[in-house]
């Protein structure tokens, strides 16, 4: 079995490293690393990517200068620094990549906006911060990587206000996948299991959280994905130079997984947006 602190381990030490860093600043879509909502098949990756968080953001009770953001698994910041710049939030990313925050840190420095947005190192599983601290939880593409989500969806529960809004998004499993057919995804991952749409339904109404909304789109991975693979040929040279050739090579391959995964209907992501409530499903406060 992988310990939850290997996860975790694992997670910081492939997040904290050169060749990851320059595939995710260059290759990826720039300030924000996670799935895109595309127009077209052909679409620029950081403007679908930067669309997920306007949708995101526009799912939620109306964000005003006073609402306090927990963004968990922040990558480099770009939502931190969207929510902040757009509504006045405050937001506080929290992320077990030391390199990625300080690239964040140093982004906000630049943008003025140190005041609105804290960074913190240190793990989802286990957030040094007090309870009942947040109008707002948070988390993109992040949560898979956990070996226990468990604990994640704990602190989650723990950290927000009654009533707090909990948003997420993650490449999960699909209901019909058949056991044993996602190995060369976990295994890149080193993981164990994805999450799934009840998996994450289930335990969030264990901890008194009520469904908002979901929407599922899948398609959107693939193409996100496939858009990343091309990206990655396009500009193979220049990110050989940068993250090295193993790197690339094992990337384009993971990605080909991915979108292999999608085509046979095994993997599942979406928006999945809760709301606090009491364990007996009476909205607290
Ligand atoms: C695919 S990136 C997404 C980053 C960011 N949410 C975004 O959308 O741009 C996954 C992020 O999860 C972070 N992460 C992975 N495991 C974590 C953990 N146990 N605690 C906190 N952050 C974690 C990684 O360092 C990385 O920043």
């Amino acid at each position: 079995m992988t310990e939850k602190n290997d996860a975790v381990a694992m997670a910081e030490e492939y997040y904290d490293s050169t060749p990851a860093v320059q595939f995710y600043k260059n290759v990826w879509g720039g300030e924000d690393i996670h799935i895109g909502l595309y127009r077209t098949e052909d679409e620029d990756i950081g403007e679908a990517s930067r669309r997920t968080v306007v949708n995101m953001a526009q799912r939620l009770s109306p964000l005003e200068p006073e609402t306090k953001v927990i963004d968990l698994g922040a990558g480099f910041g770009g939502t931190a620094r969207f929510l902040a710049s757009n509504f006045g939030c405050h937001v506080t990313c929290v992320n077990v990549s030391e390199t990625q925050n300080a690239l964040n840190r140093n982004m906000n420095e630049e943008a003025g906006l140190s005041d609105q947005i804290k960074v913190i190192h240190g793990s989802f599983e286990e957030v040094p911060l007090p309870d009942e601290n947040f109008e707002v939880a948070w988390s993109q593409d992040a949560i898979l990587h956990s070996a226990d989500r468990e604990t994640v969806l704990d602190e989650v529960q723990r950290l927000l206000k009654p009533e707090g809004e909990f948003i997420f998004t993650d490449p999960m499993q699909s209901e019909e996948c058949p056991q044993d057919v996602l190995q060369p995804i976990l295994d890149r991952i080193h993981l164990e299991t994805l999450g799934s749409v009840s998996f994450y339904r289930d335990n969030l109404a264990k901890r008194g959280f009520v469904e908002i909304d979901t929407i599922e789109r899948v398609d959107d991975m693939r193409t996100h994905y496939a858009r990343v693979g091309e990206e990655l040929r396009d500009s193979y040279d220049e990110i050989c130079e940068l993250s090295g050739p193993d790197y690339v090579e094992n990337m384009m391959r993971g990605l080909g997984h991915w979108v292999d995964g999608a085509d046979k209907g095994y993997l599942a992501w979406g928006i999945m947006h809760f709301q606090k409530h009491d364990r007996s499903g009476a909205v607290v406060g």
